[in-house]
């Protein structure tokens, strides 16, 4: 039976009050409009385990994207109705999204039938998911606000830390949850139900993992290397034997795990010192870096199977391939700070860090990181305008003697004030002024 705990108390102390009191409006809406509404799914999970987690996911017993029309309206948003899916999101001034959708309703009903108790259309639509933990709901309505609603002992598998599917044909539905478990598994250090681990060596024993579409399968392994520690994911998945399914090919071992674990090393540091400010591609790295060792042909295959965006693709193949090239020169000859500097400027920084992450040589690493850090990022703190001002005609010169000055700077030849930029550049205009 359902327990009725309310959680308004959690909500208060747990969410930020913009989101707190959005769901209350929310709430208020749908009494007006007299129909039910719920926020459920991985935000109410979260909410309850304390990880921050605000994708907003309304369910309304009715019809969702004219409940949304009416949020649109009221709160100023910006409405995207999909009539087919009977879903919708609304984008608010400050872009913060919400998105709704229709628990299934019974629209043919048969003429005297009984009619559907109270919160039966909830009831099935939560039942269609894929793990207990995410069949919680907290109902917003205004009377009954904070009212949690848990069908299928969500909050008990939470505290037991458990990650258990709700019948027995989970799998078999949709053998994308075979990665979903193992991933949840992890970031929550839940471990699976014995029922559960059960279906899910079955459904593994036969094959239905193959049976996915490509690109769902792409889709789930990045989510995968979106996580804190995909190495951990990856691990369970080969105990599992889910590697064989996806390829052949693929190589896990010593250095393969190695390897991980620094690309979670590197790609932290690089969060750390960068932040938001730059858009990196993080989970391509560790993608390429699972990918790293197929064969030719057989990569080419499974990039085609994975339907994935020629642009990624681009990128995978270029940290493999030049990864694997620019490395060999790197770890090989002993380079100036500005050799590196000029092999890798143009580069994108995930193939820095993917090499970084790949040498095993610790000084070459921190070389690199240095370059991401400092090098590609200084600015000196002289500029053409003051080359200009010696009486230097502008042209391709300067750009070679500016260049030459950066080099100086990064292989710590003269230092990056003005003064000595001055005088480093004096000395190369004479020295081109002699030569002609
Ligand atoms: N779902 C499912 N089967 C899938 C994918 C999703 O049953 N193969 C359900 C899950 O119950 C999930 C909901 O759809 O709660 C929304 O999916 P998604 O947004 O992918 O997951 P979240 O639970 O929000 O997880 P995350 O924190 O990784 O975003």
């Amino acid at each position: 039976s359902p327990g009725y705990k309310n959680v308004k108390q959690i909500m208060k102390e747990r969410l930020p009050e913009k989101v707190f009191n959005l769901l209350k409006k929310i709430g208020e809406i749908a009494d007006r409009e007299k129909i039910n509404a719920y926020v459920i799914g991985g935000f109410v999970r979260d909410l309850i385990i304390g990880r921050r987690n605000l994708d907003v996911d309304i369910v309304v017993e009715g019809d969702a994207p004219s409940f949304a029309k009416k949020v649109a309206k009221e709160l100023n948003g910006k409405l995207h109705s999909f009539e087919k899916f009977k879903t919708a999101t609304v984008t608010l001034p400050d872009g913060f999204r919400i998105d709704f959708a229709s628990a299934r309703t019974e629209i043919y009903r048969a003429p005297g039938a009984l009619p559907e108790v109270d919160t039966a259309p909830l009831k099935k639509d939560l039942f269609r998911r894929d793990f207990t933990i995410n069949t919680l709901a907290i109902k917003i309505n205004g009377k009954e606000f904070g009212k949690l609603i848990d069908f299928f002992n969500g909050l008990k598998d939470i505290k037991e830390k458990k990650i258990r599917v709700l019948h027995a044909l989970s799998f078999v539905e949709d053998p994308t949850r075979i990665l979903r478990a193992l991933r949840f598994a992890v970031r929550y250090r839940f471990d699976l139900g014995k029922h559960t681990e059960k279906l899910l060596r079955i459904a593994v024993k036969k094959n239905l993992f193959r049976t996915v579409e490509g690109k769902r399968v792409y889709l789930e392994l990045k989510h995968i290397f979106e996580e804190e520690n995909p190495l951990r994911i990856v691990n369970r998945m080969k105990e599992y034997g889910i590697l064989k399914s996806i390829s052949s090919g693929i190589i896990w071992d010593k250095r393969k795990k190695d390897f991980f674990e620094r690309i979670r090393k590197v790609i932290n540091w690089h969060k750390l010192t960068f932040g938001n400010r730059k858009k990196v591609n993080y989970p391509i790295i560790y993608f390429a870096a699972f990918l790293e060792g197929i064969h030719g042909k057989e990569l080419e295959k499974l990039l085609k199977d994975f339907s994935i965006p020629e642009k990624e693709v681009d990128l995978i193949k270029n940290l493999i391939y030049r990864g694997k090239q620019l490395l060999k020169t790197l770890e090989k000859e002993k380079l100036k700070n500005s050799e590196i500097y000029n092999l890798l400027k143009s580069e994108p920084d995930e193939l820095t860090l993917y090499i970084a992450a790949k040498t095993d040589k610790e000084k070459l690493r921190l070389k690199l990181l240095d370059f991401l850090g400092e090098w590609k990022e200084m600015k000196l703190a002289i500029t053409g305008r003051d080359l200009k001002e010696t009486g230097l005609k502008p042209g391709p010169v300067f750009k070679k003697i500016l260049k030459t000055l950066k080099d100086k700077v990064i292989d710590g030849e003269i230092d990056n004030v003005y003064d000595e930029l001055k005088t480093e550049a004096q000395k190369q205009i004479e020295t081109i002024h002699s030569k002609n």
